[in-house]
């Protein structure tokens, strides 16, 4: 099984959202990094053939997926950034009836849903829809996008509004999903890729700026992470002047991870670079976007 990128582009005019990209997908699970507006939902909306591309294609297994009708909706899941529900639905009802959309036999639909209402626990939960917190409707949506067993799996900002514990369970349900299937996944939560993508895609303005596995793409800022501990008005400064990954308060001192090409100064100590690192060097300020 292969999806390929094939130059795919989207202009929204004047602006261009996706910039001629091109890979190659395995089976795997796959995490899209980038700024808000770099254009991971207008990618995903073409990979899912909601969206045409302004030029060039999406590929199963070679054939282009807006030729491929219900053969190419039948192997896929999608979990929409904002992903809307019927309020007046119990969790049941609405899997239920986006199954019928799906097309699946009844019987296989009642089985699929309560096996899936209580891997994301809402198997004991009778309310509507329009009383469920965050979480649960993610829960939901989640649970909606899996509803067809898809092998290819595109989920936009799965993790947004799940608190850490649903969080980690979420992954492993990724995770345990995953096996032979294709799965990609955006976020702004650099620690939900870490934990369960095996490539990276980081994403800047429409293009993508790096790719690979995480380990390989992390080693390429290694030596440029350094720790420094210094006085709460020097570290204003230093905030001022070079990337801070991450400031903490300790006994009225302040210790700064710094990304830096050179060590910035003497007493500051080499670390281990991490992902976030590797964002915030490619990402420095809150631009990125535009
Ligand atoms: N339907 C549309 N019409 C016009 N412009 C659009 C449309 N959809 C997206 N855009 C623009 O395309 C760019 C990419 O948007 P997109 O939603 O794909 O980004 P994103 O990476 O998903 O951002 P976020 O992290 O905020 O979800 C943005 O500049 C956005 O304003
Ligand atoms: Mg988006």
């Amino acid at each position: 099984m292969e999806l390929s990128l094939d130059r795919l582009t989207k202009h929204f005019a004047p602006k261009i959202a996706v910039d001629c990209i091109s890979a190659k997908l395995s089976p795997g699970v796959y995490g899209l990094l980038g700024a808000n507006g770099a254009g991971k939902t207008t990618l995903m909306r073409m990979l899912c053939g909601i969206l045409e591309p302004s030029s060039g294609e999406v590929l199963f297994d070679g054939r282009n997926i807006m030729g491929m009708g219900s053969r190419y909706r039948n192997i896929l899941g999608y979990l929409p950034q904002d992903f809307g529900c019927y309020p007046d639905y119990t969790a049941r009802e609405f899997l239920m009836y986006i199954a019928a959309l799906k097309g699946l036999p009844r019987r296989a639909a009642i089985k699929r849903s309560e096996e899936l209402l209580n891997i994301v626990d809402l198997d004991a939960c009778g309310k509507k829809i329009r009383t469920f917190s965050g979480g649960m409707r993610q829960r939901l949506g989640i649970a909606q996008a899996l509803l067809n067993n898809p092998g290819v799996l595109v989920l936009d900002e799965p993790t947004a509004g799940l608190d850490p514990k649903e969080r980690v369970r979420f992954r492993n349900l990724i995770a345990d999903y995953a096996g032979d299937k294709i799965v990609i996944l955006s976020t702004h939560i650099v620690s939900d890729i870490e934990a369960i993508a095996d490539e990276v895609f980081l994403m800047k303005k429409g293009r993508f700026l790096l790719q690979g596995a995480i380990p390989e793409l992390v080693q390429r800022i290694s030596g440029k992470v350094w720790e420094l501990t210094v006085s709460e008005q020097e570290a204003r400064k230093w905030e001022e002047t070079v990337t801070v990954s991450n400031l903490r308060h300790s006994n009225e001192q302040v210790i700064l991870r710094i990304i830096s090409e050179e060590q910035p100064s003497l007493n500051a100590v080499p670390c281990e670079a991490a992902l976030e690192d590797l964002y915030l060097y490619h990402f420095p300020t809150a631009e990125g976007a535009e």
